[in-house]
């Protein structure tokens, strides 16, 4: 169904109660609805905005479209945690009710200050002319949970130079000083990232233009920059619009990745930095936002899902989720991705393997199921290809393998379950050079993330598969491996 103006840009106001009603009764009659993913109770989710701990708890907000499957006037969707592994669905945050955000309130982030937590967000507004102006505004929620927009907004103009492409504020603070990067876009149509800096969050000034060693032109639109700090590096991660796919890397049809180096120099807005590195090797990954938490974590948390494309839960009024969280640590000049160590809390029932496995694809003694968390590693190989294939049926499977001949991963859903996004490939990879290889799968209803090695590389997939598809296999092409596996049910 092809949906009107009028449709997406509906108010809330207007929507009866009914229709919410059986709008919700189409999501929960949808097979792929997943058991420990924030998802959204009706409509899109799509990038993670807010993510905070604040007043004893982890709030975590994201981007809304309640009405259906499509990006239409955006919400904020309010979602928060004691351990980051059980979310209560708390409600609507931020509704777009004014002259500065009238046609959404599009993504943000959100800090602490004076015992209430700020949320600074890109208001977005169409003219009659249908012409975008954004606005950066600033609304303050309290230990209650009320949100109050401030009056008027913290940014009201683009500063000069820059299209209306011009949003997804990310705050922090160093001394006394906030600090707030803005995703833009150049009037050459080059993407690129500016810097604000202000003494009380609620006046601005334009720092300037962050200078990168990206060159004149990456992309054509940096969307939701996050910079911060680990082990004494600076990283600022953005999610570039319109990189040309090259080998195996920007396969998606939008990247997400970081640059590491010095610390910005917040002076000379100046960062100093390494290449350009894809955070996920997956299909459906975009717009990731990181918060630090009180044992100075600093954890990430992606949308798992892409811009323009349909899914299969879309006939179901739904569409998308997060990722699970991730914590960062760097490693020589590379981000680690390791699922928070919280997420074991949900292990219950276990089953565990332990043998070699030669030129055969074999299930092992009692593993199988829908929403598990396996760990598989493979030592000792002299194989050409070993791995794992996941949800397997009687057509369908997932196959997750290490290519030892030409050293790369491999993540093909090509036979998953319902198809979709095709033309963007079904198959995923990487290069890994090791003789160890370990994955750590955490399988949801319709989703894979593989953390391979401890989190060197990770690969993030939705799938559709039949409910009865829930074997899992292990398997070695030109020899031999061992295969160490554990399995565990997730409640
Ligand atoms: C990224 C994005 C952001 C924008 C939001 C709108 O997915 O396009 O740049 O703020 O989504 O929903």
């Amino acid at each position: 169904m092809e949906w009107t103006k009028e449709q997406r840009y509906r108010s809330m106001d207007d929507v009866t109660e009914e229709e919410l009603k059986g709008l919700a009764k189409l999501v929960n009659d949808c097979p792929w609805r997943q058991s420990f993913h924030i998802q959204p109770p009706t409509g899109l989710l799509n990038d993670p905005n807010g993510f905070s701990y604040y007043n004893g708890e982890y709030h975590l907000f994201y981007q809304w479209f309640p009405l259906g499957p499509v990006h239409g006037l955006k919400h904020w969707y309010h979602t928060k945690s004691k351990d980051l592994v059980h979310w209560d669905n708390v409600g609507m945050a931020i509704k777009p009710s004014n002259d500065y955000d009238s046609h959404g309130a599009y993504s943000g982030s959100s800090i602490e200050h004076e015992g209430k937590l700020y949320l600074m967000y890109t208001g977005n507004t169409r003219d009659d002319n249908w012409i975008r102006h954004p606005y950066q505004c600033l609304a303050e929620m309290s230990q209650d949970g009320s949100v109050v927009k401030m009056d008027a907004p913290a940014i009201g103009d683009v500063p000069a130079g820059y299209t209306d492409h011009f949003r997804d504020p990310k705050v922090w603070k160093e001394a006394d000083q906030f600090y707030a990067v803005i995703g833009a876009q150049r009037e050459n149509e080059t993407g690129a990232v500016v810097l604000y800096r202000s003494g009380d969050l609620k006046d601005w000034q334009f720092a300037g233009e962050v200078k990168t060693g990206l060159g004149e032109s990456f992309g054509y639109m940096w969307e939701c920059p996050d910079y911060f700090e680990l082990e004494g590096q600076g990283v600022f991660l953005f999610s570039p619009q319109g990189l040309e796919a090259k080998g195996d890397s920007f396969q998606n049809i939008y990247q997400s990745g970081y640059v590491i180096g010095s610390p910005l120099d917040l002076e000379k807005v100046e960062l100093k930095h390494g290449p350009f590195q894809e955070l996920d090797r997956g299909f459906d990954f975009y717009a990731p936002q990181t918060t630090v938490d009180p044992h100075g974590r600093r954890i990430l948390v992606g949308w798992m899902g892409l811009p323009e494309i349909d899914y299969p839960t879309d006939k179901n009024g739904w569409a998308h989720c997060l990722t699970l969280p991730r914590e960062l640590s760097v490693k020589e000049g590379k981000l680690l991705q390791q699922p928070v160590a919280e997420l074991e809390s949900l292990r219950g029932d276990k089953a565990e393997a332990n043998q070699r496995v030669e030129n055969e694809s074999i299930g092992l003694d009692g593993f199988e199921g829908e929403v598990y968390e396996l760990l598989a590693e493979f030592s000792g190989s002299i194989a050409e290809e070993f791995g794992l294939e996941l949800r397997v049926g009687e057509n369908e499977k997932t196959l997750i393998k290490y290519d030892a001949v030409s050293k790369k991963v491999v993540f093909d859903r090509t036979h998953s379950g319902a198809t979709f996004a095709e033309e963007f490939g079904t198959v995923r990879k990487c290069a890994l050079d090791a003789d160890t290889i370990s994955f750590r799968v955490f399988v949801d209803v319709s989703s894979l993330e593989v953390f391979v090695n401890n989190g060197e590389e990770v690969f993030t997939g939705r799938i559709f598969p039949g409910k009865n598809s829930t074997g899992i296999r292990v398997f070695a092409h030109g020899g031999g491996t061992n295969v160490k596996a554990v399995k565990w049910n997730l409640r």
